[in-house]
């Protein structure tokens, strides 16, 4: 588990070896613990060793890294704040943060892997699932051997998740699930489903539930792999549920409560996609910079030249405050203060400097930019992701507009 493993690596010195970004104590202007500090180490050990020299591979195959995730299970990255009394590796959510910005640094594809199981799967059933549900559904998705996924977005709705028109019937002893959920991250790996569906549409919100599906099972069946611009060694695919039976124990929460935890879980899940895009955002700025120092121009390194600093300052400087922002939605979450609000910032100026620094690191590096042999492009790619997925930018932006105007009520 993660714990021991930071004992284990404590003492061991930075790695530098194929690497190119700064040392962790020139990165960020918060003073964090030696547990945080530890986490971040032992994780960017891992990108260094284990990532780095895959990722470009798996964006290219589009295959899905089972080895890397199985390791990361090991590492307790699968199931970050997760007790350890379930298995997981017990820390807190700023936790959660440093290492999915890590891991998101090394490789976007497994950083949305990591997300979807830990916010998206992991994240609900261990707040609203009962003693039984934690033991079956929950337990065996901490250490990497299985991971899970979360079915909300449909066809025909995709930020009016109210609007869910998957239905679910009460048979007495068990549920009947009909319907199409898209654009499910995890889809074809998965092993189990958390999904909403409606048992009275006329309620609207009112009538959705949450329920765990296993997987593979009877009367649901996966769409085709969709072939994305980024993220692609991550899958994504449709779940069709036809007739399909579950028994009534699934039942997530209580009746009617599923908006609810769809909401409460894609807050904590927007602070995990925010430091995905500071990964991503990470990793093109450090190959922007490298670049810079190395090539020259007019007789000198062109990181030298005025025009190249203007756009160092303005990435360095986003990226820098779209942090600050997520490592502060994190720790309102840990000090369980309302963090709505925040974690719908920190994904909006987390994914708009990712995707911005990715531009201006394609710029940088000119026709070096543009072509595979360099990570630039991919960064762009998979950057464009987090400005989409978990809610829209313009989402976040109505969510932190309608907490402003109730702050002034
Ligand atoms: N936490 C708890 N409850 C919340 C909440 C929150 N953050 N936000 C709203 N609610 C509650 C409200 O209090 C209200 O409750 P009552 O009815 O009891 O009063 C209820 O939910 C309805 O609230 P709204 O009227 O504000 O809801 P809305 O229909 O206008 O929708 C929305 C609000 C913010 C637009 C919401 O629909 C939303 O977040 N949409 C985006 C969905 C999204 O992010 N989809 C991505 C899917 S996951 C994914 O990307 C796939 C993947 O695999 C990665």
């Amino acid at each position: 588990m993660l714990r021991a493993v930071q004992k284990s690596h404590l003492l061991a010195p930075l790695v530098t070896a194929n690497s190119i970004c700064r040392p962790i104590s020139q990165m960020h202007s918060i003073n964090f613990s030696d547990t945080h500090l530890m986490l971040k180490n032992t994780c960017k050990e891992f990108v260094d060793k284990e990532l780095l020299p895959l990722a470009a591979k798996i964006d290219k195959t589009s295959e899905y890294p089972a080895e890397i995730v199985k390791k990361m299970g090991e590492l307790g990255l699968m199931a970050v704040d997760i007790p350890e009394k379930y298995d997981g590796a017990g820390l807190d959510y700023l936790s959660y943060a440093i290492a999915m910005e890590e891991i998101s640094r090394g490789c976007a594809s497994t950083g949305v892997i990591m997300s979807a199981n830990n916010s998206l799967y992991l994240g609900p059933i261990f707040k609203f699932g009962n003693e039984k549900q934690l033991e079956q559904h929950l337990r065996p998705f901490t250490k990497g051997d299985k991971i899970g996924c979360f079915a909300l977005s449909e066809p025909g709705n995709g930020s009016d998740a109210g609007a869910a028109s998957t239905t679910a019937v009460d048979k007495g002893d068990h549920w009947v699930l009909n319907g199409t959920k898209s654009w499910i991250t995890n889809g074809y790996e998965s092993e189990a489903t958390v999904v909403f569906a409606t048992t009275n549409k006329a309620l609207k919100h009112k009538g959705i539930s949450a329920f765990i599906v296993p997987k593979p099972h009877q009367g649901l069946s996966l769409g085709k792999k969709e072939d994305k611009l980024g993220i692609k060694a991550s899958s994504t695919c449709n779940l069709i549920f036809d007739e399909c039976k579950i028994p009534k124990e699934n039942l997530l929460g209580k009746p009617g409560e599923g908006f609810k935890i769809a909401m409460t879980t894609l807050d904590a899940g927007r602070i995990g996609i925010a430091s995905q895009a500071l990964g991503i955002g990470q990793a093109a700025l450090d190959c922007a910079v490298d670049y810079a120092k190395k090539r020259v121009a007019f007789g000198k390194a062109i990181a030298n030249l005025q025009a190249i600093q203007m756009k160092i300052a303005d990435m360095e400087t986003r990226l820098e405050s779209a942090r600050l922002l997520t490592f502060k939605a994190a720790v309102l979450k840990d000090n369980k203060m309302p963090f709505t609000k925040e974690a719908a910032m920190a994904k909006l100026a987390a994914s708009e400097a990712a995707t911005y620094i990715a531009h201006q690191a394609i710029q940088i590096l000119g026709g070096m930019g543009f072509v595979s042999d360099m990570p630039a492009e991919r960064h762009y790619r998979d950057a464009r992701i987090t400005e989409i997925y978990e809610g829209t930018s313009e989402i976040q932006r109505i969510v932190i507009a309608a907490n402003v105007l109730k702050e002034y009520n």
